[in-house]
């Protein structure tokens, strides 16, 4: 199977998790796409979605699925997002499509977090997919310098125009290269603690609770 049809085999194979009647959370990226268009045919069994990023949301509503805002919501049962990597324990690197920071918000809603990706997300140690940090923009050069300390190299993500890519929220991502993550949840608390980050793109105080993972032998369901 490609890659592309393991994460359209992840999508449908979420539709399983999400419960009837409820607002349900939903992450971004390309197999998160492809769950959307899985929930479009179940539609009227949800009562609607809080989302992670205006492309969700778009797709969503073209979707004829109702979109709540997070202000509206105290929790969901279930957040539903892909990965840039799962180690075995659930832990994440997420943010490679720049939208971390509002999945970590919808993620802190939801009572379980089933991760959806193809196998060559998972990995054994975090680490060896740049990791994503939102940054307010002035703390940048002394945020990328606290990196280099930790043997890691952070640069700035750019587009294909040279740009700074900019969050929905309107801040710049530093992509870190060269981190071995073997303890993700000390790093991300002590990342956070760094002035001018705004979210981490480890995924450890919200890891996944179950992992639906496309193989070419079919879908494999890690719990953690
Ligand atoms: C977006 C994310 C995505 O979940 C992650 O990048 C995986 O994306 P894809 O499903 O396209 O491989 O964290 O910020």
């Amino acid at each position: 199977m490609t890659q592309d049809e393991l994460k359209a085999l992840v999508g449908r194979a979420a539709l399983d998790h999400v419960p009837g009647g409820a607002i349900i959370g939903v992450g971004t990226g390309s197999t998160v796409n492809r769950f959307i268009d899985a929930l479009a045919t179940v539609k009227d069994r949800i009562a609607g979605a809080v989302s992670s990023s205006q492309a969700s949301t778009e797709r969503l509503h073209r979707h004829g699925i109702a979109v709540y805002e997070t202000t509206q919501v105290e929790r969901v049962p279930v957040y539903v997002d892909g990965a840039d990597e799962i180690d075995r324990r659930g832990h994440m690197i997420k943010g490679g499509g720049a939208a971390l920071t509002r999945e970590k918000i919808v993620a802190d809603l939801a009572e379980r977090f089933v991760c959806i990706a193809d196998e060559s997300k998972l990995v054994d140690v975090l680490g060896r997919y740049p990791l994503p940090v939102e940054v307010i923009a002035m703390a940048a050069p002394q945020i990328a310098r606290r990196f280099a300390e930790q043997g890691g190299t952070a640069t700035l993500r750019r587009n294909g125009e040279g740009a700074a890519v900019l969050t929905d929220n309107g801040h710049p991502i530093l992509d870190v290269r060269g981190l071995v993550i073997a303890e993700p949840r000390r790093l991300e608390d002590e990342i956070n603690q760094w002035p001018g980050v705004v979210t981490c793109g480890i995924f450890a105080r919200h890891r996944a609770s179950v992992c639906l993972l496309g193989t070419s032998e079919g879908v494999r369901t890690l719990v953690f």
